[in-house]
């Protein structure tokens, strides 16, 4: 089948690094079934010489809520129910290309078949709504399972503000520099509500980029796709370098406060 991507080689650019980010969560067993999803922000590329059909394949489609600074723009999104391991494979029959319209309350599917997006669109639309009124130049939303990390949130005590930041950075010095935000934490709450996406948005607003969903999963933000989950994936590595320390028998120590703040220094970080 023909695609929009065939002669559009920046938007394929972005589409395909969503594919093998999408790879990435299957193999690391953080995409159970559908589980995760990804959008993000293809206006530029639509914008630069790639212009994407005047036709829509469907729609409009109500957002559930207006989103005013999305007005005109363009976003991949991963389909619902679709699985990441197949998105990997062929990211349009898996995922679709949608563009806001002008009352910024509603959305066509663009190309390439009809795939409804993520059942996590209101907080990945809201959280993009966000960016752009930030004058943020970021354009990736990924939110995924990664097992660790969940079975983290399953207690009190982790979810108290910060205690799993300064737990996760301690456990190696490339934690802190390259996820230098932390950990939000967002309370349990319906997946696809809207209630998530403000929570979401509340705690990207205390300044982190990845917030876990408790005893859900996380959701990261970033540049691209590729940072989004470099992030996840670093945040995780601590948690599991936790666990082990925990299952050889002892509390690992961490490194000290000054240590970290030695890293802080050392990489100019926000915190
Ligand atoms: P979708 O298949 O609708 O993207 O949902 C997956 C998910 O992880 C919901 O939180
Ligand atoms: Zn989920």
């Amino acid at each position: 089948m023909k695609s929009i991507l065939d002669t559009r080689p920046t938007l394929a650019a972005e589409i395909y690094k969503v594919a093998e980010v999408a790879g990435y969560l299957w193999e690391k067993g953080w995409a159970e079934r559908n589980g995760g999803n990804i959008t993000i922000n293809v206006t530029n590329e639509v914008g630069c010489g790639c212009s994407l059909p005047d036709k829509a394949l469907a729609g409009p489609f109500e957002i559930g809520e207006t989103l005013p600074n999305l007005k005109g723009c363009w976003f991949y999104c991963k389909g619902t129910n679709r699985r990441m391991r197949d998105l990997a494979r062929d990211p349009m029959a898996n995922g679709s290309v949608i563009k806001i319209t002008d009352d910024c309350a509603h959305y066509y599917i663009v190309a390439d078949t009809v795939v409804p997006p993520t059942s996590e669109l209101p907080s990945h639309l809201a959280v993009h709504n966000y960016l752009i009124g930030k004058g943020s130049s970021y354009k990736a939303c990924v939110h995924t399972h990664p097992t660790q990390l969940v079975a983290m949130s399953h207690t009190d005590a982790f979810l108290k503000k910060d205690v799993l930041t300064k737990l996760l950075w301690s456990m190696i010095p490339e934690t802190k520099a390259y996820c230098p935000r932390g950990l939000g934490i967002v309370p349990y709450m319906l997946p696809g509500s809207k209630a998530l996406a403000d929570a979401t948005i509340a705690a990207i607003d205390e300044d982190y980029d990845v917030v876990l969903w408790e005893k859900h999963g996380v959701f990261a933000i970033g540049e691209d796709v590729i940072e989004a989950f470099d992030m996840i994936d670093t945040l995780n590595k601590s948690a599991l370098i936790y666990r082990d320390a925990r299952a050889m028998g002892f509390i690992p120590d961490g490194m000290t406060e000054s240590q970290m703040a030695e890293i802080s220094k050392a990489f100019n970080l926000p915190k």
